[in-house]
């Protein structure tokens, strides 16, 4: 790390030796250096002062006051209740809170054995579940790379690679043996993406987020998508049963657990919540009501809030700058506040500005890329911090911010002082904590709408898992704008588990005169 005027205690100690070993006129010269120490010192704290209020200046439009929660609170409140109403584009609704067909949670009864696909995060996972009864659940899964090029090619070719890996993971874990001629495998999808379903076994894809975008989805049945490429896959056996969104799979796992858990989440590559809903409380649905339907999982891809304006009181201009160069403008404005796709990059923007106005880093900016350009590219290219930075350096607590530093050399900022790297942890501290808050305020409303003496609510996703001071955040705000007795529980393999487990049900129910 460059020398820094913070470092008071190593410059004590050389002046306490200096003093031992060369006596009083030493002492003197030291007692001169002692002095020009504190000057400079003193110089450098007002200096600091300076910087901390510029900074504070810039960072304030983040720092969001409950008062403004409260308002994201009801205006997403609005946005639930006009979306149960109608699917009408033309009534401008920001959120289409998706009729899921999902109408019950495990009864603990259900068994079998299930495929499970899930797409749609930071991951793409072929599982293999065994529900043994008792909500009794045996999983083994393999986690496959897709090439970049895929989420951004032909839908096709997507579709057929995962029919290729479900061919190896079948082959891998001989999963074919034993079975009977002609046996299928009953297939669930997690597809994590916003879904129009028509039934538990059809879904159009209405748009692609999280940086997806492959051509000649968006407005087909993914369903029938992979069905086909499956059946294109001579020797593969498999039919899918059951589309589920991976916040759907978090709330059927954990509700196996939590007799009160009505609620799952995911605070991943992407913000999202489902949860049980009176089917009377949605004037939309066209499917059956009757007493075995009295409610409906609603998926409500509330990511998308704040599409028609109702966020622009608390956008930054790094929102704004960060939405105007994302592949979905003016789409998922309020996943782009807080989920992990994210964070990094508003962080990484902030740092840009900070630079260009010599407050970070100053003296430091390359005019030329031919210089350090490792350290430009990191100034200049998009994505290039992520959330696990974040994450490491809001936490880092050593004294010399170590963690800091070395997370920046590592991504090209060669040897910031302790002023950066102090400034750097701020940064993140600040948009992190905007992201826990508004993530709180969302699921306090959910917490407000169930009306229940308490309410589970299931989570998975990397940002609920790894990232300590989030989650404390989170539940910290959580707490402070809902009275009502509520708890928050890490949903362990949800999206695969509980897509089976949605699969199971739905057997369940058909086999005793049910369907969906
Ligand atoms: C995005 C998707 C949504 C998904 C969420 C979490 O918001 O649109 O369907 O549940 O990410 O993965």
């Amino acid at each position: 790390m460059a020398a820094s005027s913070n470092y008071v205690i190593e410059v004590r100690i050389d002046v306490l030796k200096t003093l031992k070993i060369a006596g009083l006129a030493t002492g003197a010269i030291a007692a001169i250096g002692l002095g020009a120490y504190y000057f400079h010192q003193r110089t450098q704290r007002a200096k600091r002062v300076t910087f901390r209020e510029e900074v504070k200046h810039i960072l304030e439009p983040f720092q969001l006051t409950d008062e403004q929660l409260r308002r994201v609170m009801a205006n997403l409140n609005t946005e639930m209740t006009n979306g149960l109403r109608s699917d009408d584009e033309r009534e401008k609704n920001d959120l289409a809170m998706f009729p899921t067909y999902v109408h019950y949670g495990p009864s603990g009864q259900e068994i079998g054995e299930y495929l499970v696909v899930d797409l749609g995060g930071s991951n793409f996972r072929v599982s293999h579940v065994n529900i043994e009864g008792r909500n009794r659940i045996r999983l083994n899964n393999k986690i496959f790379l897709i090439p970049h090029s895929l989420l951004l090619g032909e839908g096709d070719k997507l579709f057929d690679y995962i029919a290729e890996c479900l061919q190896r993971f079948i082959d891998d874990n001989k999963l074919a043996l034993h079975k009977p001629a002609g046996y299928k495998f009953d297939l669930a999808f997690t597809f994590s993406f916003p879904c129009n379903q028509t039934s538990l076994r059809q879904a159009r894809l209405v748009s692609w987020t999280k940086g997806f975008s492959c051509t000649g989805v968006v407005g087909n049945d993914v369903v029938l998508l992979l069905q086909q490429a499956i059946d294109r896959h001579k020797g593969l056996n498999i039919q899918v049963v059951a589309l589920v969104n991976d916040t759907v799979g978090t709330l059927m796992a954990c509700s196996s657990i939590y007799r009160d858990c009505k609620v799952g989440v995911i605070l991943g590559t992407g913000y999202n919540a489902c949860y049980f809903e009176n089917i009377d409380n949605v004037p939309k649905w066209k499917g059956v009501r009757d007493q075995a339907t009295k409610q409906i999982v609603i998926n409500t891809e509330w990511g998308a809030l704040g599409k028609h304006g109702c966020l622009d009181f608390i956008r930054t201009s790094v929102d704004r700058e960060l939405d105007e160069s994302s592949s979905t403008p003016n789409q998922q404005v309020f996943e782009k506040m807080i989920s992990a796709l994210y964070l990094g990059e508003i962080v990484r923007l902030i740092i840009v500005d900070l630079v260009q106005r010599s407050i970070l880093l100053p003296g430091r900016m390359q005019k030329t890329p031919s210089l350090r350009s490792d350290y430009n590219i990191f100034l200049i290219l998009r994505g290039s911090f992520y959330a696990k930075h974040v994450a490491d350096i809001e936490s880092d607590n050593t004294e010399d911010l170590s963690v800091t530093s070395s997370i920046l050399t590592s991504i090209g900022i060669h040897d910031p002082s302790y002023d950066d790297c102090y400034l750097i942890r701020e940064v993140c501290r600040t948009v992190s904590l905007r992201a826990a808050k508004l993530a709180a305020a969302a699921i306090a409303v959910l917490v407000n709408r169930l009306n229940q003496s308490s309410v589970t609510v299931g989570i998975d996703g990397t940002l609920f898992r790894h990232h300590e001071k989030f989650k404390k955040n989170l539940a910290r705000t959580l707490s402070r704008l809902v009275p009502r007795t509520h708890r928050l529980v890490l949903s362990e393999d949800g999206s695969s588990k509980g897509s089976a487990l949605v699969a199971a049900v739905d057997r369940r129910m058909r086999e005793t005169g049910f369907s969906s």
